[in-house]
């Protein structure tokens, strides 16, 4: 019979050439045995039972293959909750929780009305309803897998206050009577080229859906489709936040014509430019 230990010994051993090969093996462990790190580190002598070292191997094999360890495991943590997660959902990326903290900043923390434009697994429109308890909150997105998801991640997290929307970009809000009655438009929309798209790492292009990371020829067509059409949803004051991709900063800043005032880009930690913010003239 194996132990803990064991276990987590063999996954160190199976995974050697992955990077993060020490704290992928400890996630492995615990999610295919489901016991805490408490348990990790106080009974690495315990025994495991033949199902537990069944769902071990094959969560391993799977990592082994190049499946991205969100996708074997379900779930990836973002603003420091458990974020669901299947293949066909972006799995939330840490830069983005720059656009929680800025949305946060902004926010009067009064009745707002706030739009979260593609929101894959939710995670934005959750995180800040968590935050803003009396924000009204509606998520869209194309995508009914992704949909299903935000929906299973609010209730997982208890938030009762989000509406969820099909439908393509602004498409989704129609007939909804929103028009200049929002105070936030937030997306992590795709921006990735076609180009770029062939260059990125396997785990990524072969595993994560190209329809939520690939925006177009440019990689800018659905930012431009987002700050044409905010505007008429918009309040007087009320913001555009949107994440954007390396090298786009110049270019998106050139959208904002005159019904805009104060735009205004914001670097992540690793001092790229990642946000825009734009608000829509009073
Ligand atoms: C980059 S992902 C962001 C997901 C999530 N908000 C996050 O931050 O991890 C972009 C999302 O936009 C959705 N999407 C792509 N094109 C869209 C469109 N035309 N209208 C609405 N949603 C779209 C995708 O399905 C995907 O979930």
């Amino acid at each position: 019979m194996s132990t803990i230990r064991e276990l987590y010994t063999e996954a160190l051993s199976l995974l050697k050439n992955f990077p993060d090969a020490s704290v992928e093996s400890k996630v492995l462990v615990l999610k295919s045995l489901a016991i805490s790190e408490e348990v990790f580190y106080s009974y690495p002598d315990r025994h495991v039972s033949k199902s537990e070292k069944q769902r071990f191997y094959e969560s391993v094999l799977k990592r082994q293959q190049g499946i991205p360890l969100s996708y074997v495991v379900g779930e990836k943590e973002f603003w420091s909750l458990p974020f669901k997660v299947s293949p066909g959902v972006l799995i939330p990326r840490p830069e983005t929780e720059h656009l929680v903290e800025k949305v946060l900043e902004l926010s009067t923390r009064t009745e707002e009305v706030i739009i979260d434009i593609g929101t894959g697994s939710g995670n934005i429109a959750v995180s800040l309803a968590r935050e803003l308890p009396k924000a009204r909150i509606l998520a869209t997105d194309i995508s009914p897998e992704a949909l299903k998801t935000a929906r299973m991640n609010a209730s997982v997290h208890k938030v009762s206050r989000i509406t969820f929307l099909k439908g393509n970009l602004f498409s989704a809000l129609s007939g909804l009577l929103l028009e200049e009655q929002c105070d936030f438009i937030v997306s992590n929309p795709p921006y990735v080229t076609e180009c770029q798209w062939e260059t990125l790492q396997d785990e990524i292009r072969l595993h994560e859906p190209k329809k939520a990371l690939v925006s177009g020829k440019t990689g800018r067509e659905i930012i431009e489709r987002l700050a044409s059409g905010a505007p008429n949803f918009l309040k007087q004051g009320g913001y555009l936040c949107m994440e954007i991709g390396l090298g786009q900063q110049d270019d998106v800043l050139n959208l904002f014509g005159m019904e805009w005032e104060r735009v205004d880009s914001f670097k992540d930690l690793s001092g790229i430019p990642r946000l825009v913010i734009a608000q829509k003239i009073i």
